[in-house]
Order: C-alpha cells, then sequence, then structure tokens
C-alpha cells in the first residue's frame, strides 16, 4: 500500500455532493482527467470493450461505486472503492472503520498466493501403489508444471507441491486426486493453473496407469487465507440507551450465535461478502470464485459457521477477527480489460494481491461488525429505511432537490412506501 501522508478519515463525506466527493478521491489518489472520467462513469467501460469480454455482447451494465473512508490498515490509511447496489453497505462499512480505528486500525495478514488445481485419476489399478508413483515422481511433475508457468515463473512463482488425496469410495468407484500447488504471485491464477493441470495430465496418466478425466482449480483456496484483526474501546461503542459495556456484550452474543447455528451464520456471511464482493467487483475480480470460496472454508469442520471471532478483551473493549481464502488478483483478466478496475486498485494504492486481500479482509470484518452491531442493538431497520426510502423517492419519479424532500417526509412520518412517496411527489409538485 502506498504510504499516503493524507488520511482517510474524511468526516462529513458522505454530505458532500457526488462531484465534490470524486473530486476529493481524484486528489487522493492523482488520478489524471483521463481517469477521473472514468471514476465517475462519463467513461468507462463501453460496448465495443463488452464485446471482448463475453459472448453475445448487447451492451453494458452500470452499477453505483461509492467510497468506503476511515479504514486505517497496519498503519496506512486507505479508501476503499466498493460496487454495490444496495444501500447502507458503504454507510456502514466506513462507520465501523472509524471505530475500528479508534482502537488502532486493522492488523492484517495474508498467506503466500498458492492455488490448488486437481487432477482426477479413474480405473486406477491400486490406489495406493498409484499414490507412491506420483510422490516418487515429484520433482518431475514441477519441473513439468514451470514448463507452462510462463510470466509466473519469471516473477519468482510457480509449481510449489504436489499432493495426492485418496477417493475409495464414489458413486463412479474409486478416484485418485492429484493437487498441484502452485505460486500465481499477483494473478487470479485461474488461467495459469488451469493451464498447469492440462499440461501434467497426461504425464500423471503415463504414471499412474490411470485414465484423467477433470483437470481444474479448486475454489477452495485454502492455502491462500487472508486475516484481519482489530480492536474497539467499549467507550467508543455507547449509545443513548447502552453502555459500552453493554454493546460489547450484545456483539460478542451475536457473533457466538452465529458461530453455533448455520442457519444464523449463512446470514451473518452473506454480510461480510456485502463488502469483500463489493470490493472485488469494483477491481475487477470474480466475486463468485470468492463466495464459493468463503462458503466452504466456512463448512470446514463439517458443520457451517462463522467467518469470524469477536471476544471481550481483559480490558473489556471488543476484539473482532476475520479469516477466509480470498484468491484475488491485480494483473490479468477484467482487472486490466475494465477501465474502472485499474482506478479501484490505484485508489487503494494496492502493488499486490496480498494487499487487496488483506484489505478486502478488513473490509469483511467491517461491514460484518457493522451489521451484528446495528441487528443487537436498534435493530437494522431503522438505518436501512432511511437510506432505503431514497430508492423509494428515486423510484416515485422525485428528481433533484425533490428527492430530498420526499425522502424527509417520509422518515418524519416512519410511512416509507411506494405510494406514499407518490402521493408526496404529487403533492409538491401541485405546489
Ligand atoms: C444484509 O444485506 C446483511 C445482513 O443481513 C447481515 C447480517 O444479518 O449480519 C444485515
Amino acid at each position: 500500500m502506498t504510504d499516503h501522508t493524507h488520511t482517510s478519515r474524511l468526516p462529513g463525506f458522505y454530505k458532500r455532493p457526488l462531484a465534490e466527493r470524486a473530486a476529493i478521491v481524484a486528489q487522493w489518489a492523482n488520478l489524471t482527467p483521463d481517469e477521473q472520467a472514468v471514476l465517475i462513469g462519463v467513461r468507462g467501460l463501453n460496448a465495443a470493450a463488452a464485446d471482448n469480454m463475453i459472448e453475445n455482447a448487447v451492451g453494458v451494465y452500470a452499477l453505483p461505486l461509492g467510497i468506503a473512508t476511515n479504514f486505517l490498515i497496519n498503519g496506512v490509511d486507505v479508501l476503499v472503492p466498493m460496487v454495490v447496489e444496495e444501500p447502507s453497505v458503504v454507510a456502514a462499512v466506513s462507520n465501523a472503520a472509524r471505530l475500528f480505528r479508534e482502537g488502532g486500525g486493522f492488523t492484517t495478514a495474508s498467506d503466500e498466493p498458492i492455488m490448488i488445481g486437481q487432477i482426477q485419476v479413474m480405473d486406477v489399478e491400486d490406489l495406493f501403489v498409484a499414490a507412491g508413483a506420483i510422490k516418487a515422481n515429484r520433482a518431475r511433475l514441477l519441473t513439468l508444471a514451470d514448463e507452462v508457468g510462463g510470466s509466473i515463473v519469471r516473477r519468482g512463482g510457480g509449481a510449489r507441491d504436489i499432493e495426492v488425496r485418496l477417493l475409495p469410495e464414489t458413486g463412479a468407484g474409486p478416484m485418485l486426486i492429484v493437487h498441484l500447488l502452485m505460486d500465481v504471485r499477483d494473478a487470479m491464477g485461474a488461467n495459469a493453473i488451469n493451464t498447469a493441470v492440462e499440461h501434467l495430465a497426461p504425464h500423471v496418466e503415463a504414471i499412474t496407469g490411470g485414465r484423467v478425466v477433470l483437470r481444474i482449480l479448486s475454489n477452495l483456496t485454502d492455502r491462500r487465507k487472508a486475516s484481519a484483526e482489530g480492536v474497539i474501546p467499549a467507550a467508543a461503542l455507547a449509545t443513548e440507551s447502552l453502555s459500552g459495556d453493554q454493546v460489547v456484550q450484545a456483539v460478542v452474543e451475536a457473533g457466538a450465535f452465529a458461530e453455533a447455528d448455520p442457519y444464523r451464520a449463512t446470514t451473518h456471511n452473506k454480510g461480510i461478502m456485502n463488502g469483500i464482493d463489493a470490493v472485488a467487483i469494483a477491481c475487477g475480480n470474480d466475486w463468485r470464485a470468492l463466495e464459493s470460496g468463503a462458503h466452504a472454508y466456512a463448512s470446514r469442520s463439517g458443520r457451517y459457521t462463522s467467518l469470524t471471532r469477536y471476544r471481550k478483551d481483559a480490558d473489556g473493549s471488543l476484539r473482532a477477527r476475520i479469516e477466509l481464502p480470498l484468491s484475488v488478483g491485480i494483473v490479468g483478466g477484467a482487472t486490466r480489460v475494465h477501465p474502472a478496475a485499474g482506478i479501484a486498485l490505484k485508489i487503494m494504492g494496492i502493488t499486490s494481491a496480498g494487499q487487496l486481500a488483506q484489505i478486502m479482509a478488513a473490509v469483511g470484518l467491517s461491514q460484518n461488525f457493522a451489521a451484528i452491531r446495528a441487528l443487537a442493538t436498534e435493530g437494522i431497520q431503522r438505518g436501512h429505511m432511511r437510506m432505503h426510502a431514497r430508492q423509494i423517492a428515486v423510484a416515485a419519479g422525485a428528481q433533484g432537490a425533490e428527492v430530498g424532500q420526499v425522502v424527509a417526509r417520509l422518515v418524519q412520518e416512519d410511512n416509507i412506501r411506494a405510494e406514499r412517496a407518490q402521493a408526496i411527489l404529487a403533492e409538491i409538485k401541485g405546489q
């Protein structure tokens, strides 16, 4: 992360007009005029670029790009771009980051960028003999994989290990599964690992005497995890009606509920992914890969559980921690094709995939904390409906200053409904 001398603590950022916010971010990240045009959506992904990205393209589909403020990660201030359609997400995460900041910000870490590629081998006469043969050929298989490693090997990555897993009983009979572990450096690595396992397949057949079927990465990237931890002093959590101590207790209880119950853990983890996916999309990363990896990791004990942990420290502060697989890249794929993705990386000052994963972990933890704090105190609907009122007002046809007027009335009347928004708008227009 670039060592910005300026702070991500931007009080009142949300109250400024969009153009001013964009200007602050542009200055923060030294964006060129062209990059600024992409940021506000004047330029950006166009139909011609879309046509090169997917098949049967007929257009482009835009989503809001917001900036989460207040993040302090390993002592460095970070502004975080988030692409998300859901109201409250950016406000909630920024507010949570402000509270973690009071406890010194986040401490984050990430594993080496090791991806796993799988080779499925059928018709093996003796699984144990075949497994032994693969292990005896480990060094040769690693060298063969590196032959097709290209720029990843030139950058210091490459094949690291071969593992064998036996599946003696499946619906289709016994299988030998060969895992290739590969350091993919700053790539997400799907292409690299898929190329490598396809290249190894005939050699694996020759070594085992078996028949290879699938050759594909695993999205359970549990060798490529990221973690974030932070502390919030109890005093910072006090509300009008609850002491800081009571809020710490309520958050710990909410966290324990998700640890113990898969029904709650699913929703709890969905809140985590609200934040992580939004950053992934902003950076042109494959958020479905992150989703599948996160939920599989949450089930690793055999029972689906929460990806975060909340504890009360001896001094009464709240300690929060997250750990999950995060296979993200900053080179290749849409990260380079989508014009906004490069700008998102520039705003965060990112120079390695590991840094991006660490920021995402901090965002996931903040998002989760914000949700369970709201749920464990005043409930989520009050704040959420206020944000929702804006969408209702716009959907009812409010424009410009009318939006604020309709929202204020909807909230004041505690009646945030489409019909009411239409009636208020008609009144305003009639005046
Ligand atoms: C809504 O998008 C996310 C939450 O349901 C997460 C949670 O319940 O922790 C609020």
